[in-house]
């Protein structure tokens, strides 16, 4: 009897024991260096700190419109579940911009009001990034959904996008800087050999991720590419054909340069989301008069607008719905474990629950 109280006091001294060496290993990751913490801790690598509070980038930019609380709390509990932290960032109704600041070449009826507004939005936060010299910045909508396995995802990504640089060459961050955008989240994306102005043309380099277990099945995916002719469970960094939807990405500082220049001081030449494509297209294809930007994507995508519960009204202020039905459960295409829904279990500590 004795025996096995002193069994059982002495394995709860060993729980104790690993809790606090837990806690204290959290606590040194979040505030050492990271020469020292690798120092400490040989099995940890590089690419294991890479993806920080910031994904590796120098910050996150969320942004919506303010109002739109409901997007933001979702947000900012699923960011927090999942370990990184955004700067929210106000959208633009596009009735406050006055006719002066419109850029060249925009016919203001056409392009609409709500898709002037968010392009102002994304010019703002894209100008955070040349006024504070950012290295880089990611910014992503505010109705955005990931898989809680992100960062392992981010991982591969930036061996992905580090695969692009010049062999020799070293950089500070985590993803290299052979890339102007890095585009993360977006509705679909070609490979930049489909497109008609590069037939005959070489094929662009890809960087190829096998046996991707945060994908789901092939039937499963929805994008532009043909997957049901690729090995099953693939996802790549490539050169950016022209993705649609600017659900995420990343700028460096002189891809946040360029686009200024080249979708607001030179001219505008539709919704935000197709211009950014074309100013990649064209870079993918060498037509941008000495700008020439180089984009990268990332397909499947590793981030996707989410489809929340409740008003179907409630998904878009671009759209301008007038619908009155009610959605029971969220969703989320291409993305497994979504973040969004597990948000209970990630909480209690239960089972993650796959959409596939
Ligand atoms: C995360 O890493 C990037 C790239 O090294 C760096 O610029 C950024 O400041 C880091 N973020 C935090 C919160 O330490």
């Amino acid at each position: 009897m004795g025996g096995l109280l002193a069994t059982r006091q002495s394995s709860r001294r060993v729980w104790f024991g690993l809790l606090a060496f837990l806690a204290l290993f959290s606590f040194l990751v979040a505030s050492r260096s990271s020469e020292a913490i690798l120092q400490e801790n040989p099995h940890l690598t590089n690419d294991d700190l890479a993806i920080n509070r910031t994904l590796g980038f120098s910050k996150i930019f969320a942004i919506g419109l303010p109002e739109r609380t409901d997007k933001r709390d979702a947000f900012a509990l699923t960011s927090a579940l999942t370990g990184f932290h955004v700067e929210f960032m106000d959208g633009v109704r596009g009735e406050s911009i006055p006719d002066q600041a419109v850029p060249p070449g925009v016919d203001r009826k056409a392009l609409m009001e709500t898709n002037l507004g968010s392009w102002r939005g994304h010019m703002n936060a894209i100008r955070r990034i040349v006024e504070e010299d950012l290295e880089s910045a990611l910014i992503i909508e505010d109705d955005m959904d990931w898989d809680v396995r992100l960062k392992t995802q981010l991982k591969e990504v930036a061996k992905g996008a580090r695969h692009f640089m010049p062999p020799g060459k070293t950089s500070s961050s985590p993803y290299g800087d052979s890339w102007d955008v890095l585009w993360l989240g977006h509705c679909g994306e070609v490979f930049p050999e489909q497109l008609p102005e590069n037939e005959g043309k070489p094929e662009h380099p890809k960087y190829t991720i096998l046996n991707d277990q945060t994908l789901p099945p092939p039937g499963k995916l929805t994008g532009l590419v043909d997957f049901a002719s690729h090995p099953a469970f693939t996802r790549w960094v490539h050169v950016s054909g022209g993705p649609i939807c600017s659900f995420a990405y990343a700028l460096s500082q002189s891809g946040a340069r360029k686009v200024l220049f080249d979708l607001s001081i030179d001219h505008l030449g539709g919704a935000f989301d197709n211009a950014l494509a074309a100013f990649c297209r064209d870079g993918a294809s060498g037509n941008l008069d000495g700008l020439r930007a180089k984009c990268l994507s990332v397909t499947p995508p590793v981030f996707f607008h989410h489809r929340a519960k409740g008003r179907l009204s409630s998904d878009s202020d671009i759209q301008g719905f007038t619908n009155t039905d009610v959605r029971e459960k969220g969703t989320t295409e291409n993305i497994m474990w979504s973040a969004r829904n597990n948000l209970r279990n990630m909480m209690l500590g239960l089972e993650m629950e796959s959409q596939f």
